[in-house]
């Protein structure tokens, strides 16, 4: 029989995370847009945990997964992978093509495996309350699930379009007891102030991150939960790339390409960092490939420069890829991917050569995902199915020259709550949207200068 997973033990789940941050050349550290000086543990107290800050700013390269949340990462941990065989064949591509499952956890996506950390380091503290934003729902309800573990409440501000467009998503967070609002709201002087603005506003991640950052600085007892790009975010996410080091090791494989959907980075970083630390530490080389939304392509048409990770400015100042943090982005169905930025450290290792990025349109991105299902078995999160295209494309080329490589790419999700998007794009109502190349520039117009007065006005989260 042909091997099609490989699956680790549970004693095999890893026992620390990957810090990248250890291994690259150069660092641009956060900074505090008040004074612009590098950020400290201090100043992010006000809206994390000591543990979560210091994970945000350390340099160690490994760090020890509490056993608690090595116990709750057990339940879906290790996740598997797959060997893509009859994509394979479909394709009739001499390519070897693997993919990280990450939808069979509870919450249906890789998100559980930060959340589940977050509550954790949070419940120690003695907080009482989670506030959070998110796209599609993957995240609030990973964080509602991690909360429900640890009796935590979790707010959480849902992305007005996403709100309106995965009912059952909002009903799986209040199945865990949390509650959700959609955003912007008029429970927070962000949302009202945007809503005075436009009244229309579909929302956006930036958005829906200030509104969740604001109820934190408010509450002592409450504090923000990030569903992405923070570095401890990364961090935590880096499971996925450890167990897939061990298992292609078990297929007596390693991969040529790694490829993973990036909206705030998170997924991708989590698959891709630890091969890329193998290969700084004198290992082999891998082509590494994020496949980002052509309707909001902050790593191939941004700016790299220190910008907000919120659209109000609540956060420290962040050096990545931007398409500056007042952008609202089209209302792609692949709300995950909706954001501005991109994690500092994804951004760093675009810019040092160690990551390649590919923008990507949403109906291309279907047909990827129906292919699959078709093929696999597993109908894809809208988000993931930005990196089935791309490996798909990478297989055909692989074809066209004759050349078999190894393509692993992450299955972030799974699709359940999405088959609405499903629906329109087999009726051909899906179309492609190109981002307002106008909107941009009067966004990036906005970055706050370093020391310019529209960063020195801003407040800094915890300050
Ligand atoms: C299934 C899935 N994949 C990918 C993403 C993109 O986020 P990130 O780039 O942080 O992995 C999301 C975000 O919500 C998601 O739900």
């Amino acid at each position: 029989m042909d091997t099609i997973k490989y699956q680790l033990a549970d004693s095999q789940i890893p026992t620390t995370w990957y810090n990248l941050a250890a291994d690259l050349p150069v660092l641009s550290p956060p900074l505090h847009p008040g004074t612009g000086q590098p950020a400290t543990v201090e100043d992010l107290l006000g809206i994390m945990p000591k543990e979560l800050a210091e994970q945000e700013l350390t340099l160690e390269r490994d760090i020890e997964i509490p056993s608690v949340v090595r116990q709750i990462y057990a339940q879906w941990r290790p996740s598997p992978l797959f060997r893509a065989r009859r994509l394979e064949k479909l394709l009739d591509t001499p390519a070897r093509i693997y993919y990280k499952y990450e939808g069979g956890s509870p919450a249906g996506s890789h998100k559980p495996n930060t959340g589940i950390a977050q509550a954790f380091y949070n419940k120690e503290a003695g907080i009482r309350r989670l506030a959070t934003e998110t796209g599609a729902g993957q995240w609030g309800s990973s964080l509602s699930l991690a909360g429900a573990f640890f009796g935590l409440e979790v707010k959480v501000f849902m992305v007005k379009v996403s709100y309106h467009q995965k009912p059952y998503r909002r009903a799986l967070m209040h199945s865990y007891g949390a509650t959700c609002v959609p955003s912007p709201s008029t429970e927070t002087a962000a949302g009202r102030g945007i809503l005075a603005e436009d009244p229309d506003c579909p929302g956006s991640l930036g958005i829906a991150t200030s509104e969740a950052i604001e109820v934190a600085m408010n509450d002592p007892f409450t504090n923000y939960a990030g569903g992405s790009v923070l570095n401890h975010v990364a961090l935590h996410q880096t499971v996925i790339g450890k167990e897939a080091l061990l298992q292609l090791e078990m297929a007596e494989d390693y991969p040529d390409i790694v490829i993973g959907a990036a909206g705030g980075g998170s997924n991708l970083a989590g698959l891709a960092f630890p091969f890329l630390g193998e290969q700084l530490r004198g290992g082999r080389r891998v082509r590494v490939i994020a496949a980002e939304p052509a309707a909001c392509p902050s790593l191939t048409q941004g700016k790299v420069a220190y910008d907000f990770g919120d659209s109000t400015g609540l956060t420290p100042l962040l050096k990545m890829h931007t398409l500056g943090h007042s952008f609202v982005p089209p209302a792609i169905h692949a709300g995950g991917l909706r954001y501005h930025g991109i994690a500092p450290l994804v951004s760093q290792a675009l810019e040092d050569g160690l990551m390649e990025a590919r923008a990507v349109p949403q109906t291309r991105c279907f047909e990827a995902g129906v292919t699959f299902a078709r093929t696999e078995g597993i109908v894809p999160a809208p988000e993931s199915t930005h990196a089935i295209r791309v490996a798909i494309d990478e297989a055909l080329r692989l074809k066209e020259e004759g050349r078999s490589e190894a393509i692993l790419f992450g299955l972030s999700g799974h699709g359940h709550f999405d088959l609405t998007a499903y629906e329109k794009y087999l009726g051909g109502e899906l179309v492609d949207e190109g981002y307002d190349q106008e909107l941009v520039a009067r966004s990036l117009a906005k970055l706050p200068q370093q020391f310019g007065s529209e960063s020195a006005d801003s407040q800094v989260a915890g300050s």
